[in-house]
Formats: C-alpha cells, structure tokens, sequence
C-alpha cells in the first residue's frame, strides 16, 4: 500500500528531482540571483536551504532572524524550484555550548567535544532538546503553507554518541524500561561475571572507558540506546512539523552502511527515505558497494522510491587523497540511483564554498564558476534526467533478499571474539556481487521480514539472531525457499548470550549441519577446498569444523585440521534448500555457490549474458544498462527498444562506451 506522502508528492508535476545542497548564507544577495538563474538553466527543481543556519536563524538565545530566508525561498518559489527545507539543528550555535556546556557532547573517556566544528551536541541534552523544537516550531509555524516548501530535511546525518551524566540518565531509563527491575538488568548482562553485579540502578553508566574489555552486553545495548536516543529526538522534530504542515513529507539523510544507527527502526519514522552517497573513485569495487547501498535504501522505505539526497559532482574533501571523478561518471553514478530506484538526484552541495572546512569540495557549480566543463556537465545531466520522468514512481521487482541487522553488526563488532576479520558488511558485499554481477535484482531486508515472495533469501552473516528470526527462516525453507547461510551465524542471541549446543544453535536443523569449533586460520595460509566434482577453490580468514546431519557436503576442506570435513553444505528442508558455508570462499567460488543456489530458486538475471563491468537493473518499463568498466562492452538486449536517453532504437545488440548509460524501453510488446 502505498502512503499517503512520498516520493509521489515531489515528483508528480515535476519528474525526477534533481537539485542539491543550497548555502545561501555563504554569500552576498548579490550572488542569490545568480544563483537562481543558473539553477534554472540547470534544470533544477529542488534545494535543500538552511542545513547549517541555526546561527543565522537565531544570531542570539531566543532571537529570530527570519528575513533572509524569506527572501531566499520567495527568490526559489517564484523560479519554480522546490525547497527541501532543513531543520537547523545538526549544527547549534557557538553560544548554546558556551551558555550550556551541558548541550554538549562527552567522549567514551569523560572528555567534552566543543564547538568549532559541527554535530556538537547531547542527543539526550534536556536544553539542547528545548532550543531545537522551539526554533523547529516557529521554522515549521513561519513556512507553513508557503508555496516553495516541499519537503522537510530534519538535521543532518545523525550520527552523534554521547557519554554525559544526562546521557547515562536517559541510557538508565532505557535500560529499565527494557528490563523491568535490576535483577533483569543483571541476568541479562549476565554480570556475575567479573564481580559487575548492580546493586542500584545509580551504579549503572554508559560504557564509559575502562580498564579491560566492557560487559559485551552493555555495549550492544548502549549501541541500541545510541541509536534509540537520536531517534527519540527526529521523532519530537518530526512531530512539531507534521502538526504544523500535515501534507509536507518528512525526511532525514540516511549515511548507507552506517554503523551507528539501526536505519531499520529509523525508517519507518519517515514519508521518504533519502541517502548521502559518496562512492570513492579510487575503490574498484565502488560500483557494486554502491548498488548494495541503493538496494538497501529501497529496501528501507520498503520497495518504494527513495531519494539521492547528496552525493558529489567531483572530488570529496574529506579522503587523505582525493581523486576527481573520470568524466562520465557523475552522469554514470546519478543514473546508477535511478536504476536503483531513486526518484530524486542531488548534490552536496550547489554552490562551491570559499570558506570553512569543505572549501576544497565538489560542487554543481565550481569556484571557476558556470564557464567550466564539470558545470556543463551538470547542465546536461540536469537535461538528461527529464527525459527519465516515465521512470518516476516505478519499482524494481526483485526475488532474492539479503538479509542484513544492525544488532548483529554491533554485537558482532565487540572485541574478545574468535576474529575481529569477520566484517558482516564484508560479508555481506561479498554475497552480493555475484548477484549484482549477472544483474540478479536484490531487496535489502531486515531479519524480521516476510520472507516467502522470495525465492531466494541470503544471509551473510547473522551472527546475532532472535528465536523468532530463526524460526522464520526456518519456516521459509519448509515452505519451499532456497537459504544460504554464511558463517559464523546464529552464535548468539540479542543479549549477546552464546547459544550453547552444536552451533549454529537455532538453525542446524534447517540446514542439516552442525559445527562445534571455530578455527581462523593465518590470513597468508588461504584453505584449500574442493567442490564434488573435484574442482577446486580457497578459502580465507576463517574455517568451521562442521559435520553433516542430513545435509549433503557440496565442497570438503582438504587439508590442515578440518581436512575431509564439509566447507559447504546443502540440505533439502521440507520443500526447499538450505545451503551453509563454512569459511569465506574465494570470490569465484561464492559466484559458483551463488549459481547452484540460484538454479534451486529457479531465479536468472535480467539478461543471460552480463558482460564484466556491466551492470544490468530493471525498473518499471525500462532495462538499464550501465558500463562501469574501462572498455567498450557489447550487450545483447531481448527487444527492440528505445534508448529515452537519446531517443534512439536499439535492435539485438548494443555497444556501451566506458561508463556510458542506456535506458531501453521495448518498443513492440509481443
Ligand atoms: C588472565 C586472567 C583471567 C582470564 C584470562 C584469559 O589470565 O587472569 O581472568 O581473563 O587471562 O586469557
Ligand atoms: C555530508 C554532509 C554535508 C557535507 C558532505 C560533504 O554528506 O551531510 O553537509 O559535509 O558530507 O561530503
């Protein structure tokens, strides 16, 4: 069912959204005008104004300055283009902090943060809570109904952490409304050990440093309250707009793979989902990284359209070294988040600043100014993207899910394990490539999800799993899906405890397997392997000694310890498969792993045949195809087609240049 606000509300009328990041306040009015002509010229259609204007927007403790912005969303209502109107509040101004050392935010080892940079603040903060929504208010209550306004950007990136006694307070209440009474709060931080018995709930703090490894439960479940306590604060924002302007879509800018925050919990909290998304050009596996974050935002806003909501024209600022985009790819990258499903393309930022700490960052429009060929390649891409507006509100179907959790990524992440080389978001790439490379579409799903429209489902790693996730996954397989389960799953369950028995505990008879050492191996001694027919591959990092139960061993270690034991195993389970691997597979034997599992499921990609580099995704009515490769690639296409890039047709095969784009529409429907 599709609700009420979202993507839907910006793009009818308008097509896909194209603008960026717009700091007004960097600049003389002179320069406004400018501005607005050349967005024009652009094809822009939205901005996001006012991120970093807390300052300007209250020069003092309970002043207002509204008069600028006045001007600014007239200047952009009356050019036609959009405003994504932020709230203020990632960056307080340096007189919240002097007045209120309280608002700011304090490190693992009791030291402050002060102001000088950005995102100094409590995310617990009783005052820092109350300036914010007062200023939120009359923002939400001095726009309301203005015709520029579109869409709210709460904050920025969330992301703060804070260690402060008003942060222990919050963490406390969290604790006992999670637990009831101490006696929970101590079972289920299983605190006999190590002497840590709470006998007060006064006693209990954040995981503030210490001497030796932290309780592993008290770190997951601060990581859990972190993520909680900046929600519970977008939320109380959220609230005072949606009261204020109930037909204006609400959103914050996600970070991806971020670790801190449980995007899961965050997402339903808005009427679209939108992204940061800054691929490194410098990082070969950059396009497929970046078709995995995509998928999960689309996943995150269940299946519907989700926004770009900055991403670079050229070079970031912020790597150690910062290589330029080649040419063609700001075009090619953007046109990748449409394939994906995103219905809004934007930049960080328009304007190039002179000053502060990103004065060296791309921009739509570079200190050179408009008489510049990055400039011009904005124009053309801004042109370009109104030709895609049949693309707009569209999905992308796909049957296989990849199952990813933020609890198990935090509990997974804590010290005094086997390995600290097992990265789930390592793994969890690793599984996708070698669906992305034969354009097999993917949902990013939570562990919780409803499983059985799939015909696929892949789970990397859950090394942290409910009872309730297990049985799930369980019943899935029973009912005819196919599984593949990676290593070092189901070890424990969410208060971190181990699943005591043959591991994985809560899984084994699904998978008709059962392990009962973990063995890591020197990362110079890959593990030999051999699949049944002989062929052979290596494994890295990490090996498992596993026995079948039932299932059959598809590929045997061959030699060291678990020589002659399975690396991975295939089970029929009830009416369908469940596959278990072992070990971390080489990447060419994941893609060989990833084949058989795919013909249990009976699922093919887009096209037989994806040359390397090649990207191939299916959104609404159109096959994309998109060369991230260095060479020219040939693809065959199943129809005859229209590109509606270029309005050309295109018949039987199609040569792509390097990072060249085609979006085929069939022309003859059989
Ligand atoms: C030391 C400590 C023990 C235990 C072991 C673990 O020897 O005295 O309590 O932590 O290390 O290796
Ligand atoms: C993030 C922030 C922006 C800016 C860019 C720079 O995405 O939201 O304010 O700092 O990074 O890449």
């Amino acid at each position: 069912m599709t609700p009420r606000l979202g993507m839907h509300t910006l793009t009818a009328g308008r097509g896909l959204l194209f603008g960026g990041d717009y700091n007004p306040e960097q600049w003389p009015e002179s320069v406004w005008t400018e501005d607005v002509e050349l967005m024009r010229a652009a094809g822009v259609n939205l901005v996001t104004v006012g991120v970093f204007s807390w300052a300007r927007l209250e020069p003092e403790p309970g002043a207002r300055d509204f008069g600028w912005l006045d001007r600014v969303l007239g200047l952009l209502g009356d050019a036609g283009i959009a405003v994504d109107l932020a709230t203020p509040t990632a960056s307080p101004p340096p007189w919240l902090g002097h007045r209120w050392p309280e608002t700011l935010p304090v490190d693992e080892s009791g030291h402050r943060l002060w102001y000088g940079a950005r995102n100094q603040f409590c995310p617990s903060s009783p005052v820092y809570r109350e300036r914010a929504l007062a200023l939120v208010a009359d923002l939400a209550d001095r726009y309301a109904g203005h015709p520029a306004l579109a869409l709210w950007h709460v904050g920025n990136e969330y992301g703060q952490i804070c260690h402060c006694d008003d942060s222990a307070a919050a963490f406390r209440a969290w604790l006992q409304d999670r637990y009831g009474d101490l006696d929970g709060l101590n079972e289920a931080w299983g605190t006999t050990f190590w002497s840590q018995r709470y006998s007060d709930w006064a006693e209990v703090i954040t995981p503030r440093r210490a001497p030796y490894l932290i309780n592993p439960t008290q770190l997951l479940d601060f990581r859990r309250f972190s993520s909680d306590a900046l929600l519970a604060h977008y939320r109380a924002e959220r609230d005072l707009l949606r009261a204020r302007t109930p037909d204006t879509p609400v959103t914050t800018n996600f970070m991806g793979l971020f670790k801190p925050i449980d995007y899961w919990s965050w997402a339903p909290e808005e009427d679209l989902v939108s992204n940061d998304h800054y691929p490194d050009p410098a990082d070969p596996l950059a396009p497929a990284r970046t078709a995995l974050v995509h998928d999960l935002m689309r996943g995150l806003g269940g299946g519907r359209p989700w926004m770009l909501m900055e991403q670079a024209t050229a070079a970031v600022n912020w790597r150690p070294h910062n290589l330029p985009k080649p040419s063609g790819q700001l075009r090619l990258e953007s046109l990748q988040a449409v394939a994906r499903g995103a219905d809004g393309l934007c930049y960080f930022q328009w304007r190039a600043s002179r000053f502060g700490a990103e004065r060296f960052h791309a921009a739509m429009l570079p200190h050179a100014g408009p008489d510049t060929r990055l400039h011009a390649d904005v124009r053309a891409h801004g042109a370009e993207l109104r030709r895609l507006a049949p693309i707009a509100g569209t999905t992308v179907p796909a049957r296989v899910a990849l199952v990813h959790d933020w609890a198990s990524w935090w509990a997974l992440d804590e010290r005094g394990q086997p390995s600290d080389r097992l990265d789930p978001t390592d793994q969890l790439l690793s599984y996708y490539r070698p669906l992305w490379e034969r354009g097999v579409a993917v949902d990013v799903v939570p562990p919780s999800a409803e499983l059985s429209a799939y015909a696929l489902v892949v789970v990397p790693n859950l090394y942290l799993i409910s009872d309730a996730d297990a049985a799930s996954l369980t019943a899935y397989v029973r009912a005819g899906g196919v599984l593949v389960v990676g290593p070092y799953s189901g070890v424990v369950d969410p208060r971190a405890h181990v699943r005591t028995g043959r591991f994985p505990a809560p899984l084994r008879e699904v998978l008709g397997a059962s392990g009962e050492e973990w063995r890591p191996v020197p990362e110079d001694r890959p593990v030999p392997c051999r699949w049944s027919d002989g062929t052979e591959f290596a494994a890295r990092t990490w090996t498992e000694l596993v026995r079948s139960d039932g299932a059959e061993p598809v590929a045997a270690f061959t030699e060291g310890e678990p020589a002659g034991h399975p690396a991975v195993l295939r089970h029929r389970s009830g009416r369908g498969v469940a596959w278990y691997v072992a070990t971390l597979p080489e990447q060419d034997a994941l893609a060989e792993l990833t084949a058989r599992a795919l013909a249990d499921a009976g699922v093919t990609g887009v096209l037989p045949d994806v040359p390397p580099g090649v990207e191939a995704v299916r959104r609404g009515p159109a096959l994309f195809l998109l060369n991230h490769g260095d060479d020219a690639a040939d693809v065959p296409i199943p129809h005859r087609a229209e590109d509606l890039l270029t309005g050309t047709t295109a018949e039987g095969r199609i040569t792509l240049a390097p990072r060249a784009v085609a979006v085929l529409r069939p022309l003859d429907t059989p």
